[in-house]
């Protein structure tokens, strides 16, 4: 027979994500609804070195699920990724007789997790990353508040370079992964969107482009670069050099962390933290939460981290029919 949950902890870990407060939300407020007494520690892995075990009540949550960043702080931890880390974690959670941690963070933060569950830690992971590029998971915490502040930016800075006739390059996060390039591409209807997942290097194509498309007399040019590309600055200026006409590059940077979460954001952080709870309290083992398929699912975390991202085919293909591709369209 399973003993009784009766402590357990959550933290949050890696980038911070819009909607992660929600999550915390969930979390601290499923526990007590239990009867479960919950821990909140600080600063990501980092925290539990550091012994930073608070216990937190109803009220510590209110007002927060609009906020964003994380009211718990957050860290990236080295010391989590040494080799006998996780294994002097595991012994300071056992050691505050943490009957089971809620690690709410991205992919990096999920190995951690899988780490502390084979030192004997149960560990259940909330997807927060703004990057959505977690394999497991068609959503992740985040995402959808990120791609509308890239979203608003890009418009804005579109009036501004059509006014100027300029072509604009906006580089947006993302790491390695080129989702909010490419959903932040579309939602505004870019004349390219550039990922590191499909990217060929080929800046003669974009050249061609710009330079046809101007002389169809359109006066604004909108490249969304990915991150992982990156190296927008010195692309702005070769493309000024080759084609003489004006081009800028705005880097979005960390304002795309930021933000109170979209709707979308806080109700599936606060979906997550309750049935992250209440797998715990089940006596679930070593779970990571996912959307798929539009439902909630949880799966063996050794399994879910073995699984791979695909980019949705619908994405890549809408991309590619309403950007601007010279070399694959001859009119439009
Ligand atoms: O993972 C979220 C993210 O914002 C990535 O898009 C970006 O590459 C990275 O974090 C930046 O990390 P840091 O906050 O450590 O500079």
């Amino acid at each position: 027979m399973r003993s009784k949950v009766e402590r357990i902890a959550v933290l949050t870990s890696g980038g911070d994500a819009p909607g992660m407060n929600a999550a915390i939300r969930g979390v601290v407020r499923t526990a007590i609804g239990k009867g479960i007494r919950i821990y909140g520690i600080r600063k990501g892995y980092a925290g539990i070195y550091e012994e930073e075990f608070r216990e937190m009540y109803a009220e510590d949550v209110s007002h927060t699920i609009n906020l964003g960043g994380t009211i718990l702080y957050t860290a990236r931890c080295q010391r989590m990724k040494e080799d006998d880390g996780p294994a002097e974690a595991a012994e300071i959670l056992k050691q505050h007789k943490i009957d089971g941690l809620v690690v709410i963070g991205g992919d990096g933060s999920f190995r951690g997790a899988q780490c502390l569950s084979k030192c004997g830690i149960n560990v259940i992971g909330i997807p927060g990353t703004i990057d959505l590029d977690i394999g497991c998971t068609d959503y992740t915490i985040g995402f959808d508040t990120a791609v509308n502040t890239a979203v608003d930016a890009i418009d804005k800075i579109k009036d501004s370079s059509t006014s100027h006739e300029r072509c604009s390059i906006v580089e947006v996060m993302g790491r390695s992964a080129g989702y909010i390039a490419l959903v932040s591409g579309i939602a505004t209807g870019a004349e390219e969107i550039l990922m590191p997942e499909t990217y060929d290097n080929n800046e003669e194509r974009l050249i061609n482009n710009l330079i046809v498309n101007r002389k169809r007399g359109h006066t604004h040019h909108i490249i969304i670069n990915a991150e992982g590309i990156g190296d927008s600055i010195g692309l702005a200026e070769r493309i000024e050099a080759a084609t003489g006409i004006e081009t800028r590059a705005s880097v979005l940077g960390y304002l795309q962390r930021g933000g109170s979460p979209t709707s979308r954001d806080r109700m599936y952080a606060s979906v997550m933290g309750t049935r992250a709870v209440e797998l715990l309290a089940s006596g679930a083992r070593n779970r990571l939460l996912c959307i798929s398929g539009g439902g909630l699912v949880d799966r063996d975390i050794d399994e879910a981290m073995k699984m791979e991202k695909h980019i949705p085919d619908y994405l890549t293909r809408t991309a590619d029919v309403l950007t601007y591709h010279y070399t694959k369209k001859n009119s439009i």
